[in-house]
């Protein structure tokens, strides 16, 4: 009885109601496009609104703290009234994962495997995937356990498109497992070869448990149209449109949930001179072809800024626009 309750108390803790925790806006698209700054700007907008917000930087190759001019690490960091931010390290999730394992190991593993297993997963860190894999279980942990903040905005990477790998069963349950490496013991195997592998299995079963759990509640959120978003963003160009449709396809099949494009750096009307004049006729083509190629999408035009946008009041003109 006392088991049963102590049980239930562990799994409320480690997996959120469904209706609690914040809402998630991933910005995403081509490199270059203005991932970064439409994410910081949109999280300001959602601040200066009155939100308690977390902007997440997911890229490896950050510029999030370039932006905002502030040294952001994998520590949340406050950037103004009600907005805080962080940029996630690939190498510090990479070697938090580890840890967790090992520390899974060394109380599972029987003494005369413990050192093998260890190896192991020093291995399964060193394979290919890895720190992605890594990084999925910072976003988790994001995702799950930033019931502080009322919305959570995640700046992706040009390629990695992070967010559809996690709505994929299939590399959740490769995670779940503990590698993404082919070929490779998991860990679960290493837990179960154990000796006296009753007590041990039972307890790895637990851990593997909770993972599976906090995955699929994770997955659900993500999948949660009254939770989560995605947001595209593009020029009005043709790589970055192709780049889009693919993109558009890909999100649809795992089932993220998209309502707005943001169509970014249009010339403003205000734009002269016959170079510009030129330039604002090829462009026209192409957001002819986005209104045409992507009328299913609520399109959200955004001029390209006369100025560099770098610093927080730079930032709060994009903010004003970004009605999402
Ligand atoms: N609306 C805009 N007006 C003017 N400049 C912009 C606008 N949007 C973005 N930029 C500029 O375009 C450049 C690229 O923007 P940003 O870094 O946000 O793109 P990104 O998609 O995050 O790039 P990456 O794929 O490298 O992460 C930056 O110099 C940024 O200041
Ligand atoms: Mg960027």
């Amino acid at each position: 009885m006392l088991l049963k309750r102590w049980w239930h108390k562990r799994r409320r803790a480690s997996v959120p109601a469904d209706s609690s925790g914040p809402r998630i806006t991933f910005f995403g698209g081509k490199g270059g496009v203005g991932k970064t700054t439409c994410a910081a700007a949109y999280a300001l907008r959602l601040a200066n609104n009155g939100q308690r917000t977390l902007l997440v930087s997911t890229d490896p190759a950050h510029s999030l703290g370039d932006l905002l001019q502030v040294a952001l690490g994998s520590k949340v960091q406050r950037i103004s009234e009600g907005l805080d931010a962080l940029e996630l390290d690939p190498e510090k999730a990479l070697k938090r994962y580890l840890d967790e394992v090992k520390t899974n190991l060394r109380q599972l593993a029987s003494p005369e495997l413990r050192q093998a297993a260890e190896h192991q997963a020093e291995l399964a860190g060193l394979s290919p995937g890895a720190t992605e894999a890594a990084l999925f279980d910072e976003i988790v942990r994001l995702i799950l356990d930033s019931e502080d903040y009322e919305q959570l905005v995640f700046d992706t990477a040009p390629t990695g498109h992070t967010l559809h790998l996690l709505a994929l069963p299939e590399i959740m349950g490769a995670w779940t497992e503990g590698l993404l490496a082919r070929g490779q013991k998991s860990e679960v195997e290493w837990m179960q070869r154990a000796p006296e592998a009753d007590d041990r299995s039972r307890r790895a079963g637990a851990i593997l448990q909770r993972r599976r759990e906090r995955f699929a509640a994770a997955r659900e959120r993500l999948l949660d149209p009254a939770r989560t978003r995605f947001v595209p963003i593009l020029n009005p160009d043709a790589l970055s449109r192709e780049e889009t449709a693919r993109m558009l396809i890909t999100l649809g099949e795992r089932g993220i949930p998209l309502d707005t494009l943001v169509i970014n750096r249009v010339l403003p009307d205000s734009a002269d001179g016959q170079f510009l004049a030129r330039r604002r006729q090829t462009e026209a083509g192409h957001l002819a072809a986005i209104d045409r190629d992507f009328a299913h999408l609520k399109r959200l035009r955004i001029p390209l800024a006369e100025s560099e946008i770098r610093g927080l009041s730079a930032l709060q003109s994009l903010a004003r626009q970004l009605a999402l």
